[in-house]
């Protein structure tokens, strides 16, 4: 089997668990307790702290370690617009947003904030001077993702903070979950707030955290002890942490992104003449993601098929694989009738090659070959 769901979550790294199991087992202490190994459980999690911040690329950051990106997503979100609404009451977001950040602001609506979705173009991209256009003195929150986690998508940051400097005194967010160890992190210039993902990083589910500038901490959302300053109540994972940090270093540091981009350069160059394929992904876009839509058939279909041919890919998120409804990015693509509900999503991880590469073009011609006559109407449905 070759494994190229990487989007979704990627295997662990052995120095990861390794980091995970020693730390589990030599600082199993509540950092919180006052005895010495408490203290030391404290040092060890203040330590990966100021690693990550480092790392970042700002040794003043803050760091709030979470339960991952949806957690930390909400928190920012949420969080922030909470702690602002004293300033003003509007919020904007892009049409594109991972549902962690998307069903967040929905809920915000539901409590009388304004937001406005950024729309975007066929390759989902985000436009700079609608941005310009919607932002407002009252602005208090924009949140932009990084990578579309569905098509792979670069949001243009670079461009997008000093307009929102410029027009307001807003918080930039940005979910940086499909991007980091791919793309330089757009904190701090970028960003005054990233999110991040232990799992898609080769580190552990249940891990991951919300890097933001020193004095830009949004207001807690969930309440209890008053660990990691209030922000995030609960016994601290320690271990998780360590092993966070662990897996957010080797993605800074050990990651060939020039790899990633030679695979999915083969799949765009031997699909880009295929009629039967549209390819979603920008040719610009992050190295390790592919996506495609396939004329008259489903995703699904087509999913099962790879599977039969040893190929682990997705629909477009695994998030809402599982739903037949086609997502909220894919529609927000404008799609012909007949490509809309046959999108899938490779994406490369550590282990893969250009041989993964040049495998998925002979499965696909053969999937085409062998849907081109005779479409099932079952397919379709
Ligand atoms: C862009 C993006 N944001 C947030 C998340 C949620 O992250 P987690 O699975 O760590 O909660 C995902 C997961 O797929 C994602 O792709």
């Amino acid at each position: 089997m070759i494994y190229l769901d990487n989007s979704a979550t990627t295997m662990p790294a052995d120095e990861v668990l390794r980091t995970f199991t020693e730390a589990s087992r030599s600082y199993f202490a509540n950092p919180a307790s006052l005895h010495n190994e408490g203290s030391r459980a404290g040092q060890l999690l203040e330590s990966a702290r100021s690693q990550i911040a480092r790392l970042a690329g700002d040794g003043d950051a803050e760091v709030v370690f979470t339960s991952g990106g949806t957690e930390a997503n909400n928190l920012a979100v949420i969080g922030f617009a909470k702690k602002y609404r004293y300033r003003g009451n509007h919020l904007i977001t892009t049409a594109a947003e991972h549902d962690s950040v998307r069903k967040a602001f929905e809920y915000l609506e539901t409590q009388g904030f304004e937001v406005d979705w950024l729309s975007v173009d066929e390759h989902g991209r985000i436009d700079t001077d609608e941005l310009a256009r919607t932002l407002r003195s009252d602005t208090i929150l924009v949140s932009i993702m990084h990578v579309n986690n569905e098509i792979g998508t670069v949001m243009p940051l670079e461009e997008c903070a000093p307009v929102i400097r410029r027009k307001s005194r807003a918080v930039i967010h940005s979910d940086c979950v499909q991007s980091v160890g791919k793309l330089a992190l757009p904190f701090p210039d970028y960003a005054d707030a990233v999110t991040v993902s232990g799992h898609k990083i080769r580190g552990l589910k249940g891990t991951g955290c919300l890097i933001t500038k020193r004095f830009t901490l949004p207001a807690a959302i969930s309440f209890g002890g008053g660990q990691e300053d209030g922000l995030r109540s609960g016994t601290v994972n320690v271990a998780g942490a360590a092993a966070f940090a662990k897996a957010f270093r080797l993605a800074l540091t050990d990651t060939d992104t020039s790899a990633f981009r030679s695979m999915t350069r083969v799949l765009h160059d031997g699909l880009a003449e295929e009629k039967r394929v549209r390819i979603l992904s920008p040719l610009d876009g992050a190295p390790h993601i592919f996506s495609m839509a396939f004329q008259g058939v489903t995703g699904e279909v087509a999913v099962n098929y790879f599977q039969e041919q040893g190929l682990l890919i997705s629909t477009s998120s695994a998030c809402s694989s599982k739903s037949s409804r086609v997502s909220h990015v894919v529609e927000a693509l404008k799609l012909p009738d007949d490509f809309r509900k046959g999108a899938v999503r490779i994406s490369f991880g550590q282990e893969n090659t250009v041989r993964d590469a040049e495998r998925i073009l002979e499965v696909t011609r053969q999937f085409l070959q062998m849907t081109k006559k005779g479409l099932k109407q079952h397919d379709m449905e």
